[in-house]
């Protein structure tokens, strides 16, 4: 994968464009599988530095979608026991999977300080956001 600045460069305009211009999207990033460890590790974001730069396969939403390769939708994060919680302000969380070649490679993870704010377009966007982030990741410029 091509992990050079302007990559990373692209994925942090990335996260500041829908961060910005979503309103029910309070932090945006993108967590990568950690070589072939099996825990993820922080990428590009956008909004409050976390604590939770790591995390293990399995941990929190993001953990679990690592394993499930599936869209994780929490309209409510007090009602989860498997959650990881960033900001005491964050109501809701969405993760989609990001896929190259097939293989689940990372996340797209979005934090709400809205509660209930993500429907089935929120998931049909970001699937699309994860292919074009799959397409610069797989590009050799
Ligand atoms: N809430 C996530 C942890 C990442 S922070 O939201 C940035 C989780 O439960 O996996």
């Amino acid at each position: 994968l091509n992990e050079n600045r302007q990559t990373h460069f692209k994925l942090q305009q990335i996260c500041e464009l829908l961060k910005e211009n979503i309103d029910h999207y309070d932090w945006v990033g993108f967590y990568f599988k950690n070589g072939d460890k099996d825990e993820l590790k922080l990428g590009p974001y956008a909004g409050e530095p976390t604590d939770h730069t790591i995390i293990p396969f399995g941990k929190g939403i993001c953990g679990q979608v690592a394993v499930s390769n599936q869209n994780f939708v929490v309209p409510d994060v007090q009602a989860q026991d498997n959650y990881i919680a960033c900001s005491i302000t964050v109501k809701a969380e969405i993760v989609v999977p990001l896929f190259v070649n097939g293989e689940n490679i990372g996340q797209i993870d979005i934090d709400s300080n809205t509660p209930d704010p993500f429907t089935a377009e929120d998931e049909r966007f970001l699937e699309f956001v994860n292919q074009q982030v799959a397409g610069i990741l797989t590009k050799t410029v």
